[in-house]
């Protein structure tokens, strides 16, 4: 694995509507290291690559399948068959309140007509172009929700596994990185389900930070958010905290999420964002939507080291 590589966070998403197979095929131009696949079960167990287990805020499910919603008034990928999810419009992200899209200059909403996918389609994709332009560009697969899964009668753990070993992707060297947020479950695909692919424990609170010793015990690295790299910023000068440094110490790499050029929150500018994660704090990699000005940037570094 390359010193410091660039995830391409659900596809080309700055560009075209997240995970759709479009925004990979964008991103796989634009040379990442890896794409990553976020991913819910079917009804009928085909896992469907998409970031919510919920359909509601990329579809047009809410006017499709009107009496098809749960009391919570969300519609579930796992209520409808793959059959039936290949009748929805995939759209630019929005908010199903409000109707409006989420992030403003991005591809215009309901423009196109994009479907959803499985995880077999879009591997066929990556391996089909890993073919035909002898690039070797890896899946970043993540099990979403393992315990609404097994609530629902369903172990999507066991279903993505399998194909992912069906496709050739069982150890470190097969260009796989299989992530999750729920700490138990990825602890149990290496511990109980003896994986030897190269796994990343997802970290979304900050009290989850002071378990890296235990993470260590059986993932190879962490994705945090980037601000739990963040201390505070004196002038133009960032503080960090010791993630980065204890997580090294551990020998885990660390890939934080996610970098958005159109959404900096506390930076201000991309480069900043870049600068001060990939080279003062020393991350091994990042989620982005936008890859290929991380994949941009870091070459520029290379060249002026
Ligand atoms: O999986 C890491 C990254 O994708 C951030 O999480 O919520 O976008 O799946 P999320
Ligand atoms: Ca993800």
């Amino acid at each position: 694995m390359k010193s410091k590589i660039v995830i391409a966070h659900r596809g080309a998403s700055g560009y075209l509507p997240e995970h759709t197979i479009e925004a990979k095929a964008m991103a796989y131009a634009m040379n990442p290291d890896f794409i990553e696949q976020d991913l819910a079960l079917s009804k009928d167990n085909v896992p469907i690559v998409i970031h919510d287990i919920y359909l509601d805020d990329v579809t047009d499910v809410a006017t499709k399948f009107a009496d098809r919603k749960r009391e919570d008034n969300r519609f579930y990928v796992i209520d409808f068959t793959f059959k039936e999810l290949k009748t929805l419009q995939v759209t630019e992200r929005f908010n199903p309140k409000t109707g409006k899209q989420v992030y403003k200059n991005r591809f215009p909403i309901w423009k196109g007509n994009f479907k959803l996918h499985s995880l077999q389609e879009e591997i066929d994709l990556i391996q089909g172009l890993n073919a035909s332009t002898g690039k070797n560009i890896g899946i970043y697969p993540e099990i979403k929700e393992p315990e609404f899964h097994k609530k629902e009668g369903k172990d999507l753990t066991k279903v993505v596994l399998k194909i992912l070993a069906d496709f050739g992707y069982k150890t470190k060297k097969d260009n796989c990185i299989l992530q999750c947020f729920d700490a138990k479950e990825l602890e149990k695909i290496r511990k109980e389900l003896k994986s030897d692919l190269f796994l990343v424990q997802l970290i979304e609170f900050p009290e989850e930070v002071k378990k890296l010793p235990h993470f260590a015990t059986y993932a190879n690295g962490v994705g945090p958010w980037y601000k739990q790299i963040l201390s505070k910023k004196n002038g133009n000068n960032w503080q960090l905290t010791s993630l980065v440094t204890n997580a090294h110490k551990l020998g885990l790499k660390v890939h934080p999420y996610t970098f958005r050029a159109d959404s900096l929150d506390e930076f201000s500018s991309f480069e900043e964002m870049m600068q001060t994660l990939f080279i003062d704090a020393n991350i091994d990699g990042a989620f982005t939507d936008f890859p290929d000005k991380v994949v941009s940037f870091l070459k520029e570094k290379k060249r002026h080291k």
